[in-house]
């Protein structure tokens, strides 16, 4: 097959040079943002013919890492910490990555969970896990409800709006912090929510590290707060939790919490709501198709994962995996997407499953925190179908192929969801 037949022939080619001794050998291939393809399901069958479950890849500027493929090796890393482990300090790459390396804010170590291991992890994440616990899943709803409501009147007499910008991330946002205690509106809300978004995923000329600092300041005002006066949310839960987290461990979780939430979600959403604007399945009448927007919603958590690609695991000792040879401190990618595809699991070729064993949230002991996922769901639900059922006749404002993802290894999600309907005169 020539490089013009196959678009990503020439990926295998790109990168800088591995330094040697490294798991990237020939054919490993490049994954950076430019060069990461629009369909990246091609990729990972490509690289799984050429490198089986284990791929070497090249992450930004070349730093070797193996990208986890198979089904069962993803489950297999996930499930032996004492194997693979969190802690990015044990990676055999730091001296070759550079003060502005793009995925430092990913992998540099920050003392929260993400980053903890074993007893000292459990403690984190238990706290985590019994605050979120105590999320009314009803109220969620009703409060994610009134702010789609109040953003969708925003754009319903205009008969057209681009959701990514004017609907979905701020929904999310906004729906999360008031989560954790702060009001879901106002000037103080607003401008976090903002910072929230520079921080995440900084637009031309606006400076995330400077956003990043405010979102800290904000958070740790918040815990003062919440310390003096505890309320029900999340904030609350942790300080108040019996492990006795420090308040400089709680602002560190809980931005640990937001981010988690925030991304992941609202590309849940944008993803779902592209299917059920494209697909003939769920085309004729959204809400009174055939397929139900819960069985969406769960269809592209198997084909359209919003984290498609997770960095990572550190081995903690020399280890095979898959038929390669895992040096200690080598970065593993958990191709959580791709695990998802993997024939092994779908022999049919048909890939999709009314089930939730797809490896979407991860698995084991980091995995994502247990009410997470339902709390997403309860967001993700109600901001399609809210939508739905405002502006039932809502069509895409493109043709679905002028749909442009973003160029990301990580995040599956559209640059823009562009809109039109008929407008509503409030
Ligand atoms: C309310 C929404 C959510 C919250 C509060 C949340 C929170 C978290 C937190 C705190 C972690 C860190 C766990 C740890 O290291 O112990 C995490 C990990 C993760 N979450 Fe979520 N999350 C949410 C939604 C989602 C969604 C919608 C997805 C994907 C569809 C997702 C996928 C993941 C993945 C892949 C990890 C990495 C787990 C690993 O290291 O193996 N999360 N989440």
């Amino acid at each position: 097959m020539t490089d013009q037949a196959d678009p990503f022939a020439s990926l295998a080619r790109t990168g800088a040079e591995p330094p040697p001794g490294c798991p990237a050998h020939a054919g490993a291939v490049s994954m950076t943002g430019a060069e990461y393809p629009q369909t990246p399901s091609k990729l990972y069958r490509m690289l799984r013919r050429d490198h089986g479950p284990v791929a070497p890849v090249l992450l930004d500027g070349g730093i070797p890492a193996w990208l986890v493929l198979g089904y069962t090796e993803v489950t297999y890393v996930t499930s032996h910490d004492e194997l693979f482990a969190r802690d990015s300090r044990r990676w055999n790459q730091w001296e070759n990555i550079p003060q502005d390396w793009p995925l430092l804010p990913f992998v540099g170590y920050q003392p929260s969970v993400l980053f903890t291991e074993g007893d000292e992890h459990r403690r984190r994440a238990g706290v985590i896990t019994d605050a979120l616990e105590g999320v009314d899943q009803f109220e969620l709803s009703n409060e994610c409800l009134l702010i789609a409501d109040e953003l969708i009147a925003r754009f319903a007499g205009s008969g057209q709006a681009e959701l990514m910008a004017d609907y979905v991330h701020v929904l999310l946002m906004r729906t999360v912090v008031q989560m954790c205690g702060m009001p879901s509106t106002g000037d103080d809300t607003l401008r976090f929510v903002d910072d929230l978004r520079i921080s995440l995923d900084a637009g031309e000329g606006e400076d995330p590290v400077a956003a990043y600092g405010r979102v800290g300041e904000r958070l740790r005002q918040l815990v003062k707060e919440k310390r003096a006066v505890p309320g029900p949310d999340v904030t609350s839960r942790m300080l108040m939790h019996p492990a006795g987290l420090t308040d400089e461990e709680v602002v560190q979780d809980l931005i640990s919490v937001i981010a988690a939430a925030q991304q992941p979600t609202a590309n849940w959403i944008c993803n779902t709501l592209r299917l059920l604007l494209t697909d003939e399945r769920f085309a004729v009448n959204v809400s009174g198709g055939r397929l139900s927007v819960g069985e969406a919603l769960n269809e592209v958590l198997w084909l359209d994962t919003p984290t498609q690609n997770f960095i990572g695991r550190w081995a903690v000792r020399d280890v095979q995996l898959g038929g390669r040879q895992i040096k200690a401190g080598d970065c593993l990618v958990l191709g959580l997407a791709a695990a998802n595809t993997d024939p092994q699991i779908w022999p049919e070729g048909h890939v999709g499953a009314e089930n939730a064993a797809h490896l979407s949230f991860s698995n084991g002991e980091h995995r994502c925190p247990y009410p997470a996922p339902l709390l997403a769901d309860v967001m993700a639900r109600t901001a399609v179908e809210t939508l739905l059922e405002r502006l039932p006749d809502l069509v895409l404002a493109v043709e679905p192929e002028e749909l442009v993802w973003r160029p990301s290894i990580w995040m599956r999600g559209l640059m823009e969801l562009p809109v039109q309907f008929t407008p509503v005169v409030q």
